[in-house]
């Protein structure tokens, strides 16, 4: 099976056995068959929209595609909404769709590419927002015990770009997403200077004196499409690189060498570091090697301009190349965001065996 097109970056792969769920009791059976082989041959892989990972050449595992489809609402009261979510809707149309029925909370996340089972994977996050605050619980397949879960968002044990789901690979495969949104429309979260910029100017043009929801994810709408390239045009996995944490010394010593370095203070006397400004200010933005080279607009994200073509094997060179040049220049090492896929379906990968 072909999935070269199933994973927004592009890359060559082709899957033994790929298994569509379109309800939950599918999987039962499917699981009832598959234990009852005493030492099952293949290992399972969880392939979601793709968005996130990278996928190897051959990939020689039962990969299992969870896509039910279902918006229920499940309470309601004068100030909140609470949804249930299946794991197969798609990420932007149900902040789409929560925002026009006037229920509020995700708007931040518009535009983040996906479906929403994996949202809670790596608590996606943008402008000041991550899932984790409007997330409720979780409903998901314990794989090795072949158990269904209800995990409340303590469970998840949620970090930046982190979750239980993350650091569990292959374990767990959510099928449905539990939300509180809220319906107060003055209750707005556009915290980042440039989104409170582009809002008031939508709220403006459409007579109110201040932005609403809609406005706000508007705004991001703009931003993101002014700098993240669309995966449609221009393959790619969103940020490829997490922003780096590092000491306060650290971050004060590098800034007096590196005065326009873009860093925010975080607890415990660390700093988090924009590692787009490292890569650009490394001369790479637009750069890398080719056909994984970083983006224009954003040098953060890697983008692939050999769509089907090029493999994992090509970004996994790119990536080396850009972080040996960032460490040797600033002394810190970049850490890459999105999963890599081993051929026979386990999770992580040394880069610097490369
Ligand atoms: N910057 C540069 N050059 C670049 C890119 C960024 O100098 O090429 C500087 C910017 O000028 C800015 C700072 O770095 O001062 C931060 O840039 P930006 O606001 O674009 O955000 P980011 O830290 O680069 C993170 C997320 C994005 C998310 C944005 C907005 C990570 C790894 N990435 O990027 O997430 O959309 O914030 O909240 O945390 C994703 O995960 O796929 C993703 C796009």
């Amino acid at each position: 099976v072909d999935l070269s097109h199933s994973n927004t970056m592009a890359l060559a792969c082709v899957a033994d056995v790929v298994m569509t769920l379109t309800d939950e009791a599918q999987l039962d059976a499917f699981m009832a068959n598959y234990v009852k082989d005493a030492e099952p041959t293949k290992s399972l892989f969880v392939l979601s929209g793709g968005s996130n990972v990278l996928l190897p050449a051959y990939l020689n595992a039962i990969v299992l595609r969870p896509q039910m489809r279902g918006i229920t609402m499940t309470a309601q009261t004068d100030r909140y909404v609470d949804i249930e979510v299946m794991a197969g809707e798609n990420w932007h149309d149900l902040v789409l769709h929560t925002v026009a029925q006037g229920w509020y909370g995700l708007e931040n996340l518009a535009l983040i590419p996906g479906l929403t089972g994996a949202a809670p994977v790596q608590n996606i996050g943008a402008y000041g927002v991550q899932l984790e605050d409007c997330l409720e619980y979780v409903r998901a397949y314990h794989l090795p015990s072949q158990t269904w879960h209800h995990l409340t968002a303590a469970d998840c044990q949620f970090g930046y770009r982190d979750s239980l789901f993350k650091r569990a690979p292959n374990t767990w495969l959510i099928t449905r997403v539990g939300f509180r949104l809220h319906t107060d429309a003055s209750k707005i979260l556009a915290s980042y200077g440039a989104v409170q910029t582009v809002a008031q100017h939508y709220a403006e043009q459409q007579g109110r004196t201040q932005p609403v929801p809609s406005d706000v994810m508007q705004a991001i709408i703009d931003i993101r499409q002014q700098k993240l390239p669309d995966p449609k045009q221009l393959p790619n996995c969103g940020s490829f690189f997490q922003n780096p944490v590092i000491s306060q010394a650290q971050f004060i010593a590098l800034q007096s060498a590196h005065p326009t370095i873009v860093g925010y203070p975080m607890p415990n006397a660390m700093n988090k570091v924009a590692a787009g400004w490292l890569i650009e200010q490394s001369g790479l933005k637009g750069g890398g090697l080719a056909p994984i080279m970083t983006h224009q607009q954003q040098a953060l994200v890697l983008t692939n301009h050999s769509p089907y073509q090029a493999t994992q094997a090509d970004v996994a060179k790119a990536q080396c190349y850009i972080s040996d040049i960032v460490y040797e220049k600033y002394g810190i090492e970049l850490a890459r965001e999105p999963v890599w896929v081993n051929t026979d379906g386990s999770i992580g990968f040394d880069e610097h065996v490369v």
